[in-house]
């Protein structure tokens, strides 16, 4: 594993997603967690409460009970109807629960809905003082929603946000990634593999990934996450249930791309030339 450093914390270039996470045989699914952690250091896990209702983090309670829960970084979400209801702790200590931890490495508001963002940070703050978790940060917030944050009292504690993008959604390099570098936010990328839809099919069928992958001894899903974090100031989680799927994502992926391949991949997915608004899913 590479690592980076923010805010003083060490922090894995590659986590596991548990999105889904569920839908197979929970052993299964376990044995991929563990094989990942202990042949490539993928410590960082992230998931949400929405995540099959609970589910998720339920099953990550079988990871958290076999390692020393020091090792692990456990990044977990609240629903945004929750919190602007108020109810970061109630549904903290229920994630913790489920977890079976007593706390949580980095909890993130999922999205930001109506949230209201002073709210939001006092909230934060007061469940780092309680121990319950260590930072706090966000999700799916664009460049004017992070500008509305940093306004706030703490809210420059935002310690992450974690957005889509991946080789075939580049939008966030326009403004967003170089803001969250310039504020010392650390930039985390969802689906990197283009998730489970056609779209992540077609983008590691594509004939110029598949040959960029294989001159650069890589295959369309490693080149695909060692893209995400070639600039080693964002990090990535991807989801796989399978180990064949996790040996396959792992292959080669801290060699840095070729700048001339990195050149060839651009005329397939050219960098944004403007702004268009984040995308979610
Ligand atoms: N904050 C947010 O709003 C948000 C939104 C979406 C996702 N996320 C987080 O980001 C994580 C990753 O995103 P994601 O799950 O949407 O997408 P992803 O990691 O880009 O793709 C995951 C999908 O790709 C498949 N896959 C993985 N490796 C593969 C391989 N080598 N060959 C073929 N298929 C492969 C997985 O199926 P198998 O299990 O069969 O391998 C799964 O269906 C999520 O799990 C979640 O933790 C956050």
């Amino acid at each position: 594993m590479e690592y980076l450093f923010h805010r003083g914390e060490k922090i894995p270039l590659i986590g596991f997603g548990t999105y889904r996470l569920g839908s197979l045989d929970k052993s299964e699914e376990l044995g991929t967690l563990s094989y990942g952690i202990d042949k490539y250091g993928i410590t960082l896990i992230d998931t949400a409460e929405m995540y099959g209702s609970g589910i998720s983090e339920t099953i990550l309670n079988g990871i958290i009970r076999r390692y020393d829960r020091s090792r692990l970084f456990i990044v977990d979400k609240i629903l945004p109807c929750n919190a602007e209801k108020g109810l970061y702790a109630e549904c903290c200590k229920r994630s913790l629960e489920r977890l079976g931890t007593d706390h949580i490495d980095l909890y993130l508001l999922h999205w930001k809905g109506n949230v209201d963002l002073q709210d939001m940070a006092d909230h934060m703050e007061q469940l780092v003082r309680s121990g319950m978790i260590r930072h706090w940060g966000v999700s799916n917030f664009d460049t004017h929603e992070m500008e509305e944050l940093f306004a706030c009292d703490n809210g420059p504690k935002c310690f992450c946000d974690q957005i889509l993008y991946n080789l075939a959604d580049r939008g966030a390099e326009y403004d967003l990634i170089p803001w969250c570098n310039e504020h010392d936010v650390l930039t985390m990328a969802y689906s990197p593999l283009c998730n489970s839809y056609d779209p992540r099919v077609a983008v590691t069928s594509a004939e110029a990934v598949k040959r960029i992958a294989h001159k650069e001894q890589k295959t369309p899903e490693s080149l695909m996450l060692s893209f995400v974090i070639r600039d080693r100031r964002t990090v990535t989680v991807f989801k796989t249930s399978s180990i064949p799927h996790l040996s396959n994502n792992m292959k080669n992926v801290f060699e840095p791309v070729g700048a001339d391949d990195i050149t060839e991949l651009e005329k397939r997915y050219p960098p944004p030339t403007e702004k268009y608004p984040l995308n979610k899913i």
